[in-house]
């Protein structure tokens, strides 16, 4: 099962009628039908009034919500409600609330406030689900299921405790595996029995906080754990639905680089992948691209929902930009350009009390319709319109991976040495960010993924090495394609411990490198690299992390310049049957990062077509028929020219383009150009 069927890019949002009198609702529909909102998301925080009490199931609202929505013509996307739980639950049942890494109970309040592990949250949200479900599912307006709200908030209390012990037996077997794996000879842990064993936390083996921790082994175990406990949480709603939905696509919303849960363990269990986009600035356009590219691979590249964007203003940071006008357009175009077949936004009309009421919405307090940012959702519903269903399962058609890795990136973030520094998404987001400035196509994938299809593989900072990744990325190379790897990869096995080899580990005989030693220093300090492959010569900065490379077989790229190991190797690249390992063993500044990048983009004809202009995104979707779909995207506040590198039809004017003509791109320009078709 994949995404709702659709006709057209789905446009709308979180839509809260509860919130308002129904001479509201009325309005609402007649706006929605202005911006041509078609899709909206209800009652995903309903619990409260689905379920007053125990033993007492209301409906009524939540009939008249959908049975209006159904009347008006829209698909809904309905949420099981369970993104928060009720007062009186927590009263009832003070066990259905978390405790903090701090060791302290929570009593009701907020949200994501529920215990994964209690059985009485279990049991009665997926009741709650089932009953949603039951009631709904025949509903022909209904296109997907909605499970809570943004799964996260880790629990430490005595009944996930009890749940992590039980995992723990279920992945060591015995306690001596389990000690091991742990390594616990080290500070006198070796456990005796299962019910020695404690959540790591502030009160246990942490202390400054989630990052800070005696073993390693432990902690990941429980990030692991939590995000299974959470996933299971996500499994009993959708096992509870399908009782009687057996064929409507189930999603929850999840929020891209979220680190506190391995969205790849969660994938499989997914119909279809959504998640809400909040950058935290407006220079995040290569970070957007990425993300959606994240979400994207979560189901081996098949399109995805954007669930959330706020049509303006966030209101939960400290300061709340606006969106200037355009960006709602061009980011929302962007997130189709990377696979998105729906644009919803948080939300449709502004809450008017509590926490979010200052937070944007399509709708604003005052019910206008004459807003600038109304007009531009407007705008931009009736070029979703317009585009109709041309973009609809298309594809990405990437020969370039990027590997994300959630317990590469808790097992760094989370390591003593050999720096805090050096932080796991930022060094792959330097990555990317090179891949993004050339505009090349590219799949984000898990370390699981099937390798076998891509021309060039980066895989910063792979700290941890799990399974056959070594060989699969062996075997990139020896097809003739290039890997790239840096400082701090093939460290450590799944546990966390130490290879008892050269570093970088297994990766070491794709590589040709062994070191020995590493140096970490401070932001202050810089050790100028000389990069030189061919004709391209380039002196970067690099900074924080340090790597004495011993080339066992590998040409030398980058040198040091400073230091007692200037003039050693901090960039090579290994000869490894018809293809390349290149490792980067220095903190390359990013101008270094993208020539790296780029030299190894180019052995392969990878290069997009604008690489030297800066903020000029390319994006290609492959439809299912083989149509080509060119997004051009101009993230500049500034208008530019350049010369078309297809020809084809613009999807939005409906203007011929000719390859090699001159385009002008106003500030922000969208262009969807289906290409002609080749031969
Ligand atoms: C999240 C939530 C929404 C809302 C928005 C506000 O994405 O899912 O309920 O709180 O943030 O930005
Ligand atoms: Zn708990």
């Amino acid at each position: 099962m994949s995404l709702p069927t659709a006709s057209k890019v789905l446009f709308g949002g979180d839509y809260n009628p509860e919130q308002w009198p129904e001479q509201v609702w009325e309005e609402d529909y007649r706006l929605f039908d202005a911006a041509r909102i078609d899709t909206v998301t209800l009652g995903v925080f309903d619990w409260a009034l689905t379920q007053p009490a125990e033993n007492v199931y209301d409906f009524t609202l939540l009939d008249r919500i959908v049975d209006r929505a159904e009347a008006e013509g829209r698909n809904i996307c309905l949420a099981t409600g369970t993104g928060a739980h009720p007062p009186w639950l927590a009263r009832a049942y003070p066990q259905v609330c978390r405790t903090d890494f701090e060791g302290r109970r929570h009593r009701f309040g907020q949200r994501h406030n529920s215990c994964p592990s209690s059985p009485v949250f279990r049991r009665l949200s997926a009741e709650l689900a089932r009953r949603v479900a039951r009631r709904y599912a025949g509903r022909p307006a209904v296109v997907a299921w909605h499970v809570g709200n943004e799964y996260g908030g880790a629990c430490y209390c005595e009944l996930c405790g009890t749940a992590f012990r039980g995992w723990l037996r279920d992945r060591y077997g015995s306690l001596a595996a389990l000690n091991t794996a742990w390594y616990t000879t080290f500070w006198a842990h070796t456990f005796t029995d299962w019910g020695e064993i404690e959540p790591p936390s502030a009160l246990t083996e942490h202390w400054r906080g989630p990052d800070h921790t005696a073993f390693p082994g432990i902690t990941l175990d429980y990030l692991r754990f939590m995000s299974d406990a959470m996933l299971a949480n996500f499994r009993d709603e959708k096992a509870a639905i399908r009782e009687s939905s057996p064929d409507l696509p189930v999603t929850t919303n999840f929020m891209g680089m979220y680190r506190p849960i391995d969205y790849h363990r969660w994938a499989p269990h997914l119909d279809f992948a959504s998640w809400d986009n909040y950058p935290p600035d407006d220079t995040s356009q290569a970070r957007m691209a990425f993300t959606h590219d994240l979400m994207r691979g979560l189901k081996d590249g098949a399109p995805f929902w954007l669930m959330e964007q706020t049509p303006s203003v966030t209101a939960c940071r400290d300061v709340n930009p606006l969106k200037r006008p355009g960006l709602l357009r061009l980011w929302s175009w962007q997130a189709v350009a990377h696979g998105a077949d729906a644009v919803l936004f948080f939300q449709l009309r502004a809450s008017r009390g509590a926490s979010e009421k200052y937070h944007g919405a399509v709708i604003g307090h005052a019910g206008r319709q004459d807003t600038r940012v109304f007009r531009e959702v407007a705008e931009l519903g009736a070029e979703f319109d317009r585009l109709g269903d041309a973009v609809l399962g298309a594809r990405t058609p990437a020969r370039v991976a990027l590997l994300f890795d959630w317990d590469s990136w808790w097992a760094l973030d989370i390591s003593d040495g050999p720096s805090r520094l050096v932080r796991y998404q930022q060094v792959v987001l330097g990555y990317h960010r090179a891949l993004w400035d050339a505009g090349v196509d590219l799949d984000v994938v898990a370390v699981t993924a099937d390798l076998s299809g891509y021309d060039v593989v980066l895989a910063p900072a792979l700290h941890m090495i799990k399974g056959d990744v070594a060989e699969r990325l062996a075997a990139v190379a020896r097809r003739g394609g290039s890997v790239l790897t840096t400082f701090l990869s093939g460290r450590v096995d799944e546990n966390d411990n130490a290879f008892l080899t050269d570093v970088p580990g297994p990766l070491g005989p794709l590589m040709g490198v062994r070191i020995d030693e590493w140096d970490a220093r401070g932001p202050e300090v810089v050790n100028p690299v000389r990069l030189r492959s061919g004709d391209h010569r380039l002196e970067v900065e690099s900074r924080l992390i340090f790597e004495l490379v011993i080339p066992t077989s590998a040409e030398v790229i980058g040198s040091y310049l400073a230091d007692f190991y200037a003039g050693t190797p901090a960039v090579t690249r290994n000869a490894f049957g018809a293809g390349h390992g290149w490792y980067v063993a220095a903190g390359l500044d990013q101008a270094g990062v993208s020539w790296v990048v780029r030299r190894v983009l180019e052995r392969h004809q990878l290069l997009g077509p604008y690489p030297d202009v800066p903020d000029l995104e390319t994006a290609v979707r492959v439809g299912p028929d083989g149509d080509r779909l060119h997004f051009l995207l101009n993230h500049r506040d500034e208008a530019v020219e350049v010369a078309a590198s297809v020809d084809g039809l613009d999807l939005l004017t409906g203007d011929r383009i000719e390859a090699g003509r001159r385009l002008c791109l106003d500030p922000y320009a969208v262009l969807v150009i289906r290409a002609d078709p080749t031969g």
